[in-house]
């Protein structure tokens, strides 16, 4: 007992605005050509294992090793690690390696392409940060391991990145309120590239994001685990911005924050076999006032455990683009407390909204934001845009357990609502013990005239992206 069953084999169609009819699945015809991004091969090299002489024909190794790196975590490898990328970066036919069973100590470091071919990077030992903010290098305040314009490159191996970010978090204002909020670097940035691929890496304890993708196209993701503490500040697991045609593909993610964030100019992004949680901790994405495009995002089969939202999709009005496209099938959530959330920051006209964020500027008290916006962010996929418009979201068998009673919720704007939302075999349940018996109506569907929830919600969404503005 102590079950409620909120929604079961529940077809749904929330049509705020326009007509569907008959011209359903003409609308949904938008996800054709993403049906077929796929990885296709799923095997980890090792190192171990590879003779490259005989597997690998005429590839020529560089090991870091051969570079004067001492591999012991202590030492500074920093400049080892850069001549090794140079050499690699400029023989066609190079693979760089980290050996296993080592550990290179690297500063922030940019590595920059074009590369003479395509590059493999053998990653199988351990890359770790210096672990003190006071002497992080402040040409880099903002990155750790950046690596721009290396079209055609594959990161592969057991090995690990390591961003020590323990004191980061703990310098951090969401950490401790006396503390002033500047940012901390994202651990590992692949940019302004295409045809990536980065497979069986892990990535733990980033001093903030975790691996970011920007402005790529065409990036296969696939076997990689990312972790850090559920108390860790903004460690996103993976997030994308600007880029087009990403898969990513049986990863397991659990950060303090989103476990995979996509915001601005992103289409054609395909999640499979993705396992997410915990999270916890205070998002962090996009600027508002930007260009934001969010279309034809697939997620299939995925797992949520223990995060405060599940399949979210929020907006913030005052930008340009939309939120369009969008699949979620095969979901099983457990103790998720938003199952399934769109919020559509709500605004009547641009003059209130105006006034929100002044007033909110003039006084910024960031203790009350905190505490205001702790418990509200985290996510397993986190769509956002400074966009209106959302429209063409499917939710097919979406199952398992709620925090809370409200399993589905839907704050749509009145001057642009939502369109074309479709739910279809829903079955979220409700596992604290208590009996509500069925909760009506069985799906929200908010409009200004919700004057609670949408006020409350507006007051914290306004407040975090205050937030969100300082730390830049
Ligand atoms: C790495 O950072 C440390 C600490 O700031 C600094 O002493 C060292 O010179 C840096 N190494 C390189 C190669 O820049
Ligand atoms: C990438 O490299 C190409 C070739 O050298 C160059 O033309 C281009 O400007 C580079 N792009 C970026 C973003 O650095
Ligand atoms: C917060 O930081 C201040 C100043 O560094 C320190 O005195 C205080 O003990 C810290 N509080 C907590 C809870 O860590
Ligand atoms: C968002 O994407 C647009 C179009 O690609 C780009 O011009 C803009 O710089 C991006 N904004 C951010 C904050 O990255
Ligand atoms: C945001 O957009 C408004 C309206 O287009 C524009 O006036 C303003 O300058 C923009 N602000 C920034 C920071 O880009
Ligand atoms: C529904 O999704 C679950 C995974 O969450 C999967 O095991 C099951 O086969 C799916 N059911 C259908 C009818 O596709």
């Amino acid at each position: 007992m102590g079950k409620i069953v909120f929604f079961n084999v529940l077809v749904m169609l929330l049509l705020v605005h326009g007509t569907v009819g008959s011209s359903l699945y003409d609308t949904f015809d938008i996800f054709g050509e993403i049906e077929s991004l796929e990885c296709e091969d799923d095997e980890i090299e090792s190192s171990d294992s590879l003779s490259w002489a005989s597997q690998h024909g005429s590839k020529i190794l560089v090991n870091v090793d051969s570079f004067g790196a001492a591999g012991d975590g202590v030492t500074d490898d920093t400049k080892a690690v850069e001549n090794a990328w140079s050499q690699a970066c400029s023989t066609a036919k190079s693979v760089l390696l980290v050996p296993p069973g080592r550990t290179y100590l690297v500063n922030a470091t940019r590595f920059k392409g074009p590369c003479a071919g395509k590059l493999i990077v053998q990653l199988d030992g351990t890359i770790v940060a210096p672990d003190e903010p006071k002497d992080w290098d402040p040409k880099s305040p903002r990155n750790w391991l950046q690596f721009s314009n290396i079209s055609g490159a594959t990161f592969q191996g057991r090995g690990v990145i390591d961003g020590s970010g323990k004191k980061w978090w703990a310098a951090s204002c969401k950490k401790n309120k006396t503390n002033p909020c500047v940012g901390a670097p994202t651990a590992f940035t692949i940019e302004h590239s295409s045809a990536i691929k980065v497979k069986g890496l892990t990535f733990q304890n980033s001093q903030q994001m975790h691996f970011v993708i920007s402005h790529c196209d065409s990036v296969r993701i696939y076997s990689v685990v990312v972790s850090a503490p559920e108390d860790s500040p903004n460690t996103d697991g993976i997030h994308l911005t600007g880029s087009t045609n990403v898969v990513i593909q049986n990863s397991k993610i659990g950060t303090g924050d989103d476990c995979i964030s996509i915001v601005n100019a992103s289409t054609n992004i395909k999640m499979k076999n993705i396992y997410c949680g915990p999270g916890h901790g205070i998002r962090k994405s996009g600027k508002d006032n930007s260009t934001g495009i969010v279309s034809k995002v697939v997620v299939d089969t995925a797992f949520l455990k223990g995060t405060t939202n599940g399949l979210r999709i929020k907006t913030w009005q005052g930008g340009s683009g939309y939120v369009k496209g969008v699949r979620y099938q095969n979901v099983k959530m457990e103790d998720v407390a938003n199952p399934i959330i769109i919020d559509q920051f709500y605004c009547d006209s641009p003059k209130s909204c105006k006034n929100q964020v002044q007033l909110l500027s003039s006084s910024p008290d960031l203790t009350k934001i905190m505490e205001l916006s702790k418990e509200l962010s985290e996510s397993f996929l986190h769509l956002k845009t400074s966009a209106v418009e959302i429209s063409q979201i499917m939710y097919l068998n979406v199952t398992g357990s709620s925090k809370s009673a409200a399993a589905m919720k839907f704050a749509c704007s009145d001057t642009v609502p939502c369109n074309n939302i479709v739910l279809n075999n829903i079955n979220l349940q409700r596992l604290d013990g208590i009996n509500y018996g069925f909760i009506q109506p069985s799906a929200d569907c908010l409009t200004s005239s919700d004057k609670s929830y949408i006020e409350e919600n507006e007051l914290i969404d306004v407040e975090e992206d205050r937030l969100i503005h300082t730390e830049l």
